[in-house]
């Protein structure tokens, strides 16, 4: 089995999982952070180097006060865990997003974890919070702008290579295959630049359900794929 390099996997239906049991929202959410913890076990032992998650969109402040506060509060206890996580896989964790939305506990706690994690290079995690795909570019314009204004970059030097520096996933690979869990065929403004050589994978399993027998559906699907990159196949 071809293991891919760098997954992404957009984290999607514990509302829906936790509905069906006859229990809150929240609870789906404690299960499938849970299972996120669990599954960087599986990538580790199965040899991937990269995995990207999103967890909290830019569009996910629209939900209730309830819903939102509950999930500050499992970051918070995700991100301190996450120490221990780092440890135990060697694994390097990145946030992207705008974390400055976050309240300043959270942001420190993000800080943290990113610089102590820094010591590790065998999985690297990223983590998407308060990330949006198009919040993500602007922002990276805005940056670009900022240095052609000041004479550090000439219009004639950007390219697609040093556009990708001012992204959040500055010097992390683009995902091989994406993975969405519960059903749903869509990105919701998820690393829209970084996706487009990927292969997709769509699931109706929810997240809190999506365990290693599942990953290694989705890697096998992954291998039957015929990743051609605009070339033609070869006989
Ligand atoms: C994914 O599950 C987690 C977050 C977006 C924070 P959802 O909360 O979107 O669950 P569904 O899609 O409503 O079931
Ligand atoms: C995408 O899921 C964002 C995350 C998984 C964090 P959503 O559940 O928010 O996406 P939509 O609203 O169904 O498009
Ligand atoms: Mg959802």
């Amino acid at each position: 089995m071809n293991v891919p390099n760098h997954i992404a996997i957009i984290l999607d239906g514990n509302g829906r999982w936790a509905k069906a049991k006859g229990m809150p929202r929240s609870y789906g959410h404690v299960k499938g952070c849970a299972n996120l913890e669990r599954i960087c076990d599986d990538m580790k032992e199965l040899g991937v180097k990269y995995l990207t998650v999103f967890a909290f969109s830019t569009e996910n402040w629209k939900r209730s006060k309830e819903e939102v506060d509950g999930l500050m509060k499992l970051f918070r206890g995700y991100l301190e865990k996450c120490l221990k996580i780092a440890d135990k896989n060697h694994m390097r964790v990145k946030v992207l997003g705008d974390a400055s939305a976050f309240d300043q506990d959270i942001q420190d706690r993000i800080k943290i974890l990113e610089e102590y994690s820094g010591k590790y290079n065998e999985l690297h995690m990223q983590i998407a919070l308060n990330y949006g795909s198009r919040d993500e570019i602007v922002r990276g314009v805005r940056k670009l702008a900022e240095d052609v204004e000041k004479g550090t970059l000439k219009p004639e030097e950007i390219s697609e290579h040093t556009f990708e520096n001012y992204l959040d996933t500055a010097g992390i690979p683009d995902p091989d295959l994406l993975i969405r869990t519960s059903g749903e065929l869509r990105l919701s403004n998820f690393l829209l630049w970084q996706l487009a050589y990927t292969e997709f994978y769509f699931t109706d399993v929810a997240w809190p359900d999506f365990d290693r027998d599942e990953l290694i559906k989705a890697i096998e699907q992954y291998n039957k794929r015929d990743r051609r990159y605009g070339g033609v196949k070869e006989e």
